[in-house]
């Protein structure tokens, strides 16, 4: 190993680059979580957790990954053999069907073709056709990290009520929690589920069900085995701040810290500055002549984009020079979209000046690696990010002073 001398850029979308305020406070000696300080951190960081949620339910926050949170949410839910409806919208939605399908639920999956969000009307007939009622969860992701597509949880909720169907709303966050708006209560989503690596600008290894009054009454008679994932024991411990089991301590610190720059930031602040960067970046991509692999404009994910290159070309390869060259990690292919896109995060702590440096990497490696390209990609970004229509301050505390 030798030493690269600057900062490696981390444009995977999730883990994010952590920032300096969260690492701090992460790196600080470990307590007694039984002790009288413990429960003032799990105070904050449980109430903290319901404004970014935007719920006034209970959030549980599990020492596990995503995948963790998936599996709570279905087994503190669901009985085997209950029927789940699912929509394919990308690698993610296909793990979580397949999590479920090994619990021992039966899964209907609605075809997608990788380009496009949940279809509402797919929902809205599959539920209309059930008769018997026999389905008993809806899934779905809600931004689709493989494809950067985000699907339209309001009108999914709509679906469902429009076929008057009683089956409970299951929504995956991992990638959009503190990136895209999304609301757990306004859009009447049952169980919430969501991770600390991406949005949260927190290391991987925390991972959250937003638990509302259904979903808590359907865990009552639920029969899928459970107990480490158990909902029960978990709310009635974090009623007074702690937890059942051993929590992850260091990294609620950091929890507790980044839900602290959330609120500094406001959350529709970073919501827009998500919508500003994701707008600069597909300028980019048209710029330099290539694909967004989204093909509905009211789906663009503004937390990363999947760039399609043109056939011949591998992404892969386009990734391993880049890395090599300009030390940037950029997210790979996924299932079937394996040497066929690249993906460009933005998303968690990134400002302008990140932007265009992940673009300036993205651009020359694209022409290092020959793939026939227009470079004028990083300047349609800054022309962008530098317009007044675009205009947001870095830190709007600090102009306020100024
Ligand atoms: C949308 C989505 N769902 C689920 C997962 C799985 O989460 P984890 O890898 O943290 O277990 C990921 C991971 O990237 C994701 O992006």
């Amino acid at each position: 190993m030798t030493h690269r001398s600057g900062r490696h850029f981390l444009q995977i979308p999730g883990p994010t680059n952590v920032p300096d305020r969260v690492l701090r406070a992460i790196d600080r000696p470990t307590m007694d979580h039984r002790g009288p300080d413990f429960a003032l951190l799990g105070m904050e960081v449980l109430e903290g957790l319901k404004q970014v949620f935007k719920t006034q339910s209970p959030v549980v926050i599990y020492p596990a990954s995503g995948t963790g949170a998936w599996e709570a949410a279905l087994v503190n839910t669901l009985s085997p053999g209950d029927r789940v409806l699912m929509a394919e919208t990308g690698q993610f939605a296909a793990l979580w069907q397949k999590l479920a399908t090994r619990l021992g639920l039966v899964v209907d999956f609605i075809p997608g073709d990788w380009r496009h969000g949940v279809d509402p009307a797919a929902v809205e007939a599959k539920l209309s056709e059930d008769k018997q009622q026999a389905i008993k969860a809806v899934c779905v992701v809600h931004n689709e990290t493989s494809t950067g597509v985000t699907s339209r949880i309001a009108l999914v909720r709509k679906a469902i009520d429009r076929a008057a169907h009683p089956a409970l709303f299951m929504v995956d966050t991992i990638s959009s929690l503190g990136s895209i708006d999304y609301r757990h209560d306004e859009w009447g989503v049952d169980v919430t589920v969501a991770g600390s690596q991406k949005g949260l600008m927190l290391p991987p290894g925390l991972s959250f069900n937003a638990v509302g009054d259904k979903a808590l009454a359907a865990s009552r008679i639920a029969k899928l085995p459970r107990s480490y994932w158990s909902w029960d024991e978990m709310l009635a411990s974090n009623k007074t701040g702690y937890f059942p089991y051993t929590p992850a301590t260091n990294l609620l610190y950091g929890l507790q810290e980044a839900l602290r720059m959330l609120m500094e930031e406001g959350l529709d602040n970073v919501f827009a500055r998500h919508g500003r960067h994701g707008e600069a970046t597909r300028r980019a991509v048209r710029a330099w002549g290539l694909e967004i692999l989204c093909l509905n404009p009211d789906e663009y994910s503004n937390a990363l984009t999947a760039v399609l290159l043109p056939a011949g070309h591998d992404a892969d390869k386009v990734r391993q020079i880049i890395l090599e060259r300009f030390d940037m990690s950029l997210g790979t292919g996924l299932g079937k979209m394996q040497g066929k896109v690249f993906r460009i995060g933005h998303l968690g702590d990134f400002n302008d000046l990140t932007l265009a440096g992940t673009l300036c990497g993205v651009e020359m490696g694209l022409q290092l690696a020959g793939v026939p390209i227009r470079r004028e990609g990083v300047a349609a970004a800054l022309e962008h990010l530098a317009s007044a229509g675009s205009q947001q301050a870095a830190n709007p505390a600090r102009v306020r002073l100024a």
